[in-house]
């Protein structure tokens, strides 16, 4: 649904919200994780709207300035402003590239129906539109590994800092840095999602979370489509772990989302055409590499390079993008997180491990 970039009027249009959409505002049915309930719009449901504190909203901002590290976060489309019994607004209208997002804003939507059940958000006026990171799968298994050792951030009152860290202690995040809080997995031969619910994951120690990690790739795929997904999962976590190293940032509550396909013959169907175009793209660089060499005047505008080629692919085999920024910030001087690089360096020593269990 997300048009390609045009340049309008010195602006790079990247997004068209139509909010008219919000007529179609509904419980993103799709949620794993998480205390609150999170809201999809458009039909294709690859708009998520998530009531926030203006926290999350400044981390989604502020992350144009940090592209190394938004790459890994979903695509942002801005921001609704709620008002009571007035129509929302949308707030600055900026996505990660920094682009101007247009919208016709002729909404009915009124506050009453983007309530939240999120406690950290009763009162929430805001909301945040991202990219449902599940958008570009059939049958999507989720796991949200929640990151980190201080699960609190600056915003919290005493109370509940002391809580949650009563709860990290608890649980396997001040430990290792990383705590599954949810997860589901597709099964084709009854056509349901098993759920890893919060109340399980809660109870999950050093010694069990890598039956939870195994058992979270245990989709009906076959053994070579599972190395596949778990190989990549480690180079997406080796390489944010490099953007981990060179960022000032604290991450508090923050999670990784881990999705792959678990339909066998959609996963089969995305691999393919995923190769295929990377064949086309093998032999538009070889002819366009070509053109130069006869073409050596003709000045290189690279237009293609702004392109997200993300937008282009209909389904994927993988996806890993880190979300939940309620209690994250950017801040110069602060340094990296090292209880976060600790999670994501225990993640990929898990999945190191899930990987040598299955081969061996
Ligand atoms: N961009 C996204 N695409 C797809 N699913 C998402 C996205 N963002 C969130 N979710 C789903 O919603 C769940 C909750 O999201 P999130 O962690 O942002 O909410 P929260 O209420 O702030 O959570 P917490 O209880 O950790 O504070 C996630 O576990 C995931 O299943
Ligand atoms: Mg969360």
């Amino acid at each position: 649904m997300a048009a390609p970039l045009r340049q309008v009027e010195g602006f790079f249009v990247s997004q068209s919200i139509n909010l008219n959409y919000l007529a179609s505002l509904k419980k993103f049915s799709d949620q794993v994780g998480g205390h609150g309930e999170l809201l999809s719009m458009d039909e294709e449901d690859s708009i998520i709207v998530k009531p926030c504190n203006g926290i999350e909203r400044d981390f989604y901002e502020n992350s144009i300035a940090h592209p190394g590290f938004a790459r890994w976060m979903p695509k942002y489309y801005g921001t609704l402003r709620l008002h009571d019994s007035q129509p929302p607004l949308l707030d600055q209208q900026l996505d990660v590239n920094n682009n101007i997002i247009s919208c016709d804003i002729k909404p009915q939507t009124t506050k009453e129906n983007i309530v939240t059940h999120n406690t950290d958000v009763n009162d929430a006026e805001e909301a945040i539109c991202i990219e449902n990171v599940l958008g570009k799968f059939k049958k999507p298994c989720v796991m949200d590994l929640k990151l980190g050792t201080q699960l609190w951030g600056e915003d919290a009152d005493e109370r509940k800092r002391q809580k949650l860290i009563l709860k990290a202690e608890k649980t396997t995040s001040s430990s290792m840095g990383i705590r599954i809080t949810a997860c589901r997995v597709y099964r084709k031969s009854s056509n349901n999602y098993t759920y890893y619910s919060r109340d399980y994951c809660r109870n999950l120690t050093p010694n069990t979370i890598m039956k939870c990690f195994a058992d979270f790739f245990m989709a009906e795929i076959s053994l070579s489509q599972r190395q596949l997904v778990i190989n990549r999962f480690i180079e997406d976590l080796t390489s944010f772990s490099e953007a981990l190293e060179n960022q000032d940032v604290r991450l508090h509550g923050t999670s990784i989302l881990f999705v792959y396909e678990g339909d066998p013959n959609a996963f089969t169907e995305a691999l393919n055409k995923e190769e295929e175009t990377q064949d086309d793209q093998k032999s538009n660089k070889l002819t366009s590499d070509e053109d130069y060499v006869e073409d050596e005047d003709v000045e290189d505008t690279d237009y293609d390079s702004d392109i997200d080629e993300d937008d282009d692919v209909e389904f994927k085999v993988t996806e890993l993008k880190i979300i939940d920024f309620a209690h994250s910030y950017f801040r110069d001087g602060v340094g990296k997180d090292e209880g976060c690089l600790l999670g994501v360096n225990n993640a990929i020593r898990c999945l190191k491990q899930v990987l040598n269990e299955m081969t061996n």
